[in-house]
């Protein structure tokens, strides 16, 4: 896939995820954005740059961690995204939190100036990775740390046939390598390559629970990275991909709810 295509199918996809991202995806993402925080390991008065915020789900509780003498500089390929985080710190007279629009792959940040880098469920979007990964160590100064959780391989994640469902009804793939980081140590080697030293790699399996068939079908449509093609599918479309996915996880129902197996690799590194 042209990565310039793959940039703008994210950016505008995710612009179009805004208004469901936490109400699909709050409860279901914390075990990773816990242990992300935790081996990120803040402390007050520290800078910390967040790329991939999103909404800003590990940007405000890094922001409470580091305190009003630090600063998170929150950063998303997304537009609304970043103004969603302005509002949101603005709603909460939150003022040591920036948000930039920025690509991961190339961020408008001098080097060696934060103590920590974050991304927290993002690389998997980036058509390159490695160059994400060598930002975040630019970024951070001498002995800083950098930590990014992606999802798992696609067999340990029980929503991966959303992809193949998607696919077949738009002409490009959505996310053509968007299980790979997650799997075996590739995480863990692009920390290496990218400089990162005493890389630590953990897998953490989880489950994914929706109550009903509308909101596993949200979740997988309108909050995340197929949101764009969903967003132009017609009706007839929407019915027929949601009867599509929902057999892809019925193995995985209860009566009417679903707890879909899920699994997270979160890789920390020192530069
Ligand atoms: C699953 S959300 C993660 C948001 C947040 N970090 C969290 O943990 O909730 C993925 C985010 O990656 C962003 N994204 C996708 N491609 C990107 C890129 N190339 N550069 C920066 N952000 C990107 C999307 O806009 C979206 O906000």
């Amino acid at each position: 896939m042209d990565p310039r295509l793959q940039r703008r199918v994210q950016r505008y996809g995710w612009d179009k995820a805004v208004p469901f991202y936490e109400a699909y995806w709050k409860d279901q993402l914390a075990p990773a954005q816990s242990r992300v925080l935790e081996l990120a390991a803040l402390r007050s008065g520290e800078r910390v740059l967040d790329i991939a915020c999103g909404t800003g789900l590990v940007t405000f509780p890094a922001a409470d961690l580091v305190g009003k003498d630090g600063l998170v500089v929150a950063t998303d390929i997304s537009d609304k995204m970043i103004e969603f985080i302005h509002q949101d710190a603005s709603n909460r007279s939150i003022t040591h939190v920036r948000a930039m629009q920025m690509d991961a792959e190339s961020l408008d940040v001098v080097d060696e100036y934060f103590d920590v880098s974050i991304c927290s469920l993002g690389l998997m979007y980036t058509p390159y990775p490695l160059q994400a990964v060598r930002e975040m160590h630019r970024s951070v100064v001498a002995g800083g740390r950098a930590v990014a959780a992606v999802w798992g391989s696609r067999s340990n994640c029980g929503w991966s046939g959303i992809f193949p469902v998607v696919d077949s009804r738009v002409s490009t793939d959505v996310c053509p390598l968007f299980f790979q980081l997650g799997t075996g140590d590739l995480l863990k080697s692009t920390f290496e390559q990218a400089g990162f030293s005493r890389v630590h790699t953990e897998r953490i399996p989880t489950v994914l629970k929706y109550e009903t068939p509308e909101a596993a079908c949200g979740a997988a449509f309108a909050g995340g990275p197929v949101a764009l093609a969903y967003d132009k599918f017609d009706e007839e479309t929407r019915a027929s991909a949601f009867a599509d996915y929902l057999e892809t996880i019925e193995s995985f129902r209860k009566g009417t709810s679903y707890a879909i197996p899920g699994e997270f690799v979160i890789v920390q590194g020192w530069r």
